[in-house]
């Protein structure tokens, strides 16, 4: 079995065709498959209908599955049948949401604000709006690449603190407020600004949208730099804005990559999307070899 691949956009991403993805593919594809994602950070697998079994299966190829806890009381679990499987949707039934419609609101990589972050996550379109609720990916290899040197000096070597507890109201406006339970399971990460990819070795920035503060920085000056950092990296040169059709599947590296939602009003259609998530390791910054900056709990 073959397949082809051609580039998806300048800053990032490769769409293969000719795959099976129903099926149980051959390691020596799988690894060929690998050596794309990690080159091009986005994957896109187009006409894609299966199961959630299916979808599974093929994610396991990459890592081992990562399962989302629940984020409200208000929010539905993943698929009751499959734990696996988280939703995304704006569809309600009997007036309730049936997934979350504002996960991915705001430039992030999944599982930033945890200790270990997620490796990789995988978003299967099983119906989309005609109109709006498009996501964009950043390439962070290619951002950390073109970053002015004077801002670079500021944050090599640096980390930040990414905090759920701080950010969880501005980013999740509509979920009601964290309990006391679920601080403690949330506590603030510091994780270095700058991290080396744990397979390719390469540098990448690694900021989103729960990052609140800046190593050895006054408060007021880490926020205004990770807002600086945010804008650049989300700059046109390093993004491309995936528009969704029915059938999509897009495989993601949360190592070297953000990615958002585009906010959108929900009237133009349903929207639902499945996700499997991998877990993944714990960040690190590697100079030369010699010094190693690694992620912390606060
Ligand atoms: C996610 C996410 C983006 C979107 O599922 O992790 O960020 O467009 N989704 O819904
Ligand atoms: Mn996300």
């Amino acid at each position: 079995m073959k397949f082809e691949c051609q580039r998806l956009s300048d800053p990032i991403g490769v769409e293969i065709f000719g795959l099976n993805l129903t099926k149980p593919i051959d390691e020596k594809i799988i690894q060929d498959i690998r050596r794309l994602w990690l080159d091009n950070n986005i994957l896109l697998f187009r006409n894609i209908d299966w199961t959630p079994e299916q979808q599974i299966s093929f994610t396991k190829n990459f890592g081992k599955l990562h399962i989302m806890p629940q984020l409200s009381s208000v929010l539905p679990p993943n698929l009751t049948t499959h734990p696996e499987i988280f939703i995304v949707s704006n569809i309600k039934k009997n007036g309730k949401p049936i997934g979350f419609k504002a996960a991915g609101w705001g430039w992030h990589s999944d599982g930033e604000d945890k200790h270990i972050p997620n490796m990789g996550s995988m978003l299967y379109a099983v119906d989309v709006p005609n109109k709006g609720g498009d996501t964009g990916f950043a390439n962070t290899y290619k951002s950390c690449e073109a970053l002015p040197q004077e801002i670079k000096k500021n944050i090599v070597g640096k980390r930040a603190r990414f905090s759920r507890i701080t950010m969880h109201s501005i980013n999740y406006p509509s979920l009601p407020p964290l309990t006391r339970k679920e601080k403690l399971e949330r506590p603030d990460v510091w994780h270095p600004i700058i991290r080396t990819h744990p397979e390719t070795n390469r540098e990448c920035l690694f900021i989103g949208r729960w990052a609140v503060e800046i190593e050895g920085m006054p408060a007021d000056e880490g926020r205004d730099v990770i807002k600086e950092l945010t804008a650049f990296t989300t700059k046109d040169d390093f993004i491309y804005i995936h528009k969704w059709k029915i059938g999509d599947v897009i495989l993601w590296d949360n190592r070297c990559t953000q990615h958002c939602a585009v906010p959108y009003d929900g009237e133009e259609g349903m929207r639902y999307l499945l996700r499997t998530t991998l877990e993944g390791d714990l960040p690190y910054y590697k100079n030369k070899g010699e010094k190693q900056v690694c992620s912390y709990l606060a």
